[in-house]
């Protein structure tokens, strides 16, 4: 959930849950309350209510102790400890409102009679709640505590170290406490270590989040400001909250961030109504993109329908390339060429990322060599105010071409569709053309940001809506192609790409998968991954399994081959082959791919040597 929000979780596991050796609090408790030695018993959590009958269960019939509490008052704090009694058939005589401290407790209780004399027992799970029993105490109540788990540091504090020692050294940002125990412990661990000071510092520069006011209680006791609590104790309402108001609280805690924190917009995906189900499902290719096992790892290859295919040059010589983009019966008979050729496992839609720039009529044409050519790039709001409105229907052939291959391929084969993100293309629009420094799109984005974030939103619109349509005649999987976003710095990608790729993302129906596929973009994996997408395009200049492991493996991998390795022999493709697939391990969520397209004169029948052997030596017996 963190993850998904733009940030970077540092995990540090604060608290172990130990069993009291032999219960015997419960069982004291237990034998008295049998004997009548209670009026009233106060239940404090749901786990520990559990627990407490379960333990008390090892010695006496749980009928005897149900009728025995029939006869107290009962209290339970909350809805959890509700439940724990209702497993039991019972009641409670006294619910506490919320928010659940204390005070309410105290009230609750003090309202329904005088305390004066009366024995009370307070299950307990954690930390004593000291007010509670001084509260009670105040009123002449005789309180038993009957303490039924305690909260221990973990075995391996090493985690929990390194997090104080980051937030010692004013590294971290926000710090979300889910418990008041995991409180006691993270500051007892910190003096411990003798860095108390140190982290309390940190925790004051910091955007400190605590579950609900329990937990808050403990944090202020600490001397620690709590500065959000989120609307209701759940964790995702937790994070939520964190992501929407970390920034402007750091901002109002220093003078100057450290770190420009751009907050990332929480972009669900909703499956459609009824949602597509598509027939290959259970495809290895499918499930791969779900993360789940596959008996082999799929493989297909970006710009595998090309130039370095003698099929695709004969129907080339006689057409133009966006003719071919054009006639349906063209571009689904190269499609599907291409899969039969090769054997791969999935198949990519005979089209090109720039097809949409047709509709905005800047002037697109590939010219031989050269690649494309956008005759009236646009530079500014003038040029961008120029473009027509978009007719939705401009680029139908290319659904007619998907329907085409779809039943061509008589549902053996998936079917990808595609799209550039609206980086990639806003890079072709300014540019004119293909680039190398992108120094008009960069100077374009620093001087005139409201006229860029109009642009993105325009593309990321029309991107979206080639998408939907794609997948309405019938593509399976899309892959959109941001291939010149590493280009970017992390924090321009942040700022003027990350939220037009996610806006892309969040209007794709969730059943259908996507991957977001990028290259030169090492540094902006996590990113990306916050951006979205089913599964991460990765190329050659980083290694699989480390960059998979950076992720949290929270998203599957395509990749990551370098297409130059094509021209070397085929022993030494193959030993290429089964690196990739060892940094893989056995993991599900593994798509082979090249970390970018086919070059035109690659070996064909090495291509087929590449896709044989990783269906060799992935099959999973
Ligand atoms: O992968 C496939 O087999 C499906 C078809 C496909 C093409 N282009 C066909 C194509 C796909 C997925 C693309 C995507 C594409 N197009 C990208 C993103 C992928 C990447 O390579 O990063 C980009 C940047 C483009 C833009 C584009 N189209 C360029 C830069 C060029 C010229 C470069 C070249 O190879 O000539 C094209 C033309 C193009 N698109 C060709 C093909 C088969 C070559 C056309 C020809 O036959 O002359």
């Amino acid at each position: 959930m963190i993850e998904r929000r733009g940030g970077v979780a540092i995990i540090a596991p604060a608290m172990r849950e130990i069993p009291l050796e032999d219960n015997r609090a419960a069982l004291e408790f237990a034998d008295r309350l049998l004997a009548g030695g209670f009026e009233l018993v106060i239940f404090l959590t749901g786990v520990g209510a559990r627990a407490l009958f379960q333990a008390i269960e090892t010695r006496h019939p749980r009928g005897l102790i149900v009728e025995a509490l029939k006869k107290v008052t009962t209290v339970a704090r909350g809805p959890k400890p509700i439940r724990a009694m209702r497993e039991l058939g019972l009641e409670p005589t006294i619910v506490v409102p919320e928010p659940n401290t204390w005070r309410e407790i105290l009230n609750s209780v003090s309202a329904r009679g005088d305390l004066n004399g009366q024995r009370v027992a307070i299950q307990e799970y954690g930390a004593s709640n000291r007010e509670l029993i001084a509260g009670l105490e105040a009123r002449g109540a005789i309180v038993t505590v009957v303490p039924v788990y305690r909260w221990a540091l973990p075995i391996d504090r090493a985690p929990l170290r390194a997090a104080l020692e980051q937030i010692a050294a004013g590294e971290a940002e926000v710090a979300l406490f889910t418990s008041s125990n995991q409180v006691t412990n993270v500051i007892q661990m910190a003096e411990a270590d003798g860095i108390g000071a140190d982290v309390m510092r940190g925790f004051s520069r910091m955007a400190v989040g605590s579950i609900g006011p329990v937990c808050s209680e403990q944090l202020r006791a600490y001397g620690i400001a709590v500065d959000f609590e989120p609307q209701h104790s759940k964790l995702g309402h937790f994070v939520n909250e964190a992501a929407a108001r970390a920034a402007s609280i750091l901002a109002s805690k220093y003078r100057a961030p450290r770190i420009e924190v751009v907050e990332v917009p929480i972009r669900r995906r909703v499956a459609s109504a009824p949602p597509i189900r598509s027939p290959l499902h259970d495809h290895p290719m499918m499930k791969a993109c779900r993360r789940e096992a596959a008996p082999y790892t799929p493989i297909w290859l970006m710009r595998q329908a090309g130039r370095y295919m003698p099929e695709y040059r004969r129907v080339r010589e006689r057409h133009d390339f966006l003719e071919m983009c054009r006639q349906p019966e063209l571009a689904a008979e190269v499609t599907v060429t291409a899969v039969e050729r090769l054997g791969v496992d999935a198949a990519i839609i005979f089209a090109d990322i720039l097809l949409p720039l047709i509709p905005m009529a800047v002037g697109l044409h590939f010219e031989k060599g050269d690649g494309p050519i956008i005759d009236r790039p646009i530079r500014s709001a003038a040029d961008l105010d120029r473009i027509p409105p978009i007719d939705p229907d401009a680029l139908n052939f290319v659904g007619e071409s998907i329907k085409l291959v779809k039943s061509a391929l008589a549902n053996k084969t998936p079917l990808i569709g595609f799209a550039g993100a609206p980086f990639t293309l806003a890079s072709y629009l300014i540019e004119g053309g293909s680039s190398r420094q992108y120094q008009a799109t960069k100077t374009f984005m620093y001087t005139q940001p409201e006229v860029w974030h109009r642009l993105m939103e325009m593309l990321a619109r029309i991107t979206a809506d080639y998408l939907k349509m794609q997948i309405a005649a019938g593509a399976d999987i899309v892959q959109i192609f941001d291939s010149w976003v590493g280009s970017l710095g992390p924090d321009d990608f942040r700022r003027f790409v990350l939220p037009h790729t996610a806006a892309v993302i969040a209007a794709i129906p969730a059943e259908v998968p996507v991957i977001h596929f990028g290259t030169v973009t090492g540094n902006l994996l996590e990113l990306m991954r916050a951006a979205g997408g089913d599964v991460l395009g990765l190329d050659w200049r980083v290694n699989l399994a480390e960059a998979w492991a950076r992720l949290n493996y929270s998203v599957a991998v395509q990749g990551n081959l370098d297409p130059v390795a094509l021209f070397a022999d085929v022993p030494e493709i193959r030993t290429r082959a089964r690196a990739i697939l060892d940094q893989a391990g056995c993991r599900a969520g593994h798509i082979f791919n090249l970390g970018h397209g086919i070059l035109p004169e690659t070996p064909v029948d090495h291509v087929i040597a590449l896709v044989d052997a990783v269906h060799e030596m992935s099959a999973r017996h």
